[in-house]
């Protein structure tokens, strides 16, 4: 079926401009991390991306590594990309990153400039686009100098392969370093992305304080704690969650302490009349440094409820 985008799709969600520039992203963004990977169904990521469209989410938040297996999200993005959303290029935000593990050897990870340039060249094959919206440094790197990524992204910028940079979990003073870097060169930094939400407030301490007098947006990533904070497991481990697997949301992390905090969230929410995943998001909202929330959803059930 030839897909054709709804037509009231700018009507209910709320576009907020990405700190001191001229892009403005809705409010919830998608994010590819995981149910886009090759073990996942072409036919619900398929079903995901169009929904989120159709409800006018803008950003798409991709990276090298996101599948498993790696790479396999920004190829399903590809295909379903060339099948139903090239001719609203004009219409998306897309992001990708660089920087963790991607491939054997000592170039396959950290944020050289021999790997970041590897790194954006492969995606934009496998993504099926002449260039992304945004690239993101995905981590900060101890070890390589900072103005060798940092002159690295000024050059994928003047090379068009990108239209805007970002960066992900720098340090403050290291993200302080970079918007400064940057600026100098006419490269304004667009998006910091962090792990932001009520069991990790860690950047209301000086990231978000920064962002706001750099003129730099801020993407909230993993605002839902990985699905924690939706409720689903109030009264134990549903089979088909993430928790479930064990790998990136832990079994252990569900103490008796974790629970009791997560019925005080879920009661707060029932008096807003909320269910607990948007009041986790409007939690994230509520502070003006927060551009956006990038969301995952394993089925569009899920993502409905998010976009609210
Ligand atoms: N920059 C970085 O280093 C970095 C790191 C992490 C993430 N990110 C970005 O942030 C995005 C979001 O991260 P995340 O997936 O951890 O975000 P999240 O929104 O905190 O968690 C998403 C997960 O919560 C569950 N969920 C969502 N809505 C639900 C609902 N209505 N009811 C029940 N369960 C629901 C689903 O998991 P299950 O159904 O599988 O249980 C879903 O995959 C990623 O895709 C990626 O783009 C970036």
């Amino acid at each position: 079926m030839i897909y054709s985008a709804d037509q009231n799709r700018y009507s209910a969600m709320e576009y907020r401009r990405a700190g001191k520039s001229g892009v403005k992203l809705s409010k919830i963004a998608l994010g590819f991390w995981h149910n886009f990977g090759d073990v996942n169904t072409l036919d619900n990521s398929r079903k995901i991306m169009r929904f989120a469209f159709d409800k006018g989410i803008n950003y798409f938040d991709l990276a090298d590594n996101y599948g498993p297996s790696y790479g396999s999200a920004e190829e399903t993005f590809g295909v379903i990309y060339e099948k139903d959303f090239k001719p609203y290029r004009d219409e998306m935000f897309i992001a990708s990153k660089a920087g963790h593990d991607m491939w054997e050897g000592p170039f396959g990870e950290f944020n050289s400039r021999k790997h970041l340039m590897a790194g954006i060249d492969n995606s934009l094959k496998r993504m099926k686009l002449d260039y992304v919206d945004i690239f993101y440094s995905h981590r900060y790197d101890p070890e390589t100098p900072i103005e060798e990524t940092l002159q690295t992204l000024v050059d994928i910028v003047r090379s068009g392969k990108a239209l805007y940079v970002g960066i992900s979990k720098y340090p403050a003073d290291k993200a302080e370093f970079a918007y400064k870097y940057l600026s100098d060169r006419d490269v304004h930094c667009l998006l910091y992305q962090g792990k932001y939400n009520m069991l990790s407030r860690e950047p209301e301490e000086d990231i978000l304080p920064e962002c706001e007098t750099s003129g730099v947006g801020f993407a909230a990533f993993s605002p839902l704690a990985q699905g924690l904070l939706t409720g689903k497991y109030l009264n134990g481990i549903p089979e088909d969650s993430r928790m479930a697997k064990d790998f990136f949301l832990k079994k252990a992390d569900l103490t008796p302490e974790m629970i009791d905090k997560l019925r005080q969230f879920k009661k707060e929410a029932d008096e807003l009349g909320l269910s607990p995943a948007q009041y986790a998001l409007d939690f994230v909202l509520k502070n003006k440094n927060v551009t956006t929330v990038i969301v995952g959803a394993s089925s569009v059930k899920q993502l409905d409820e998010l976009i609210f």
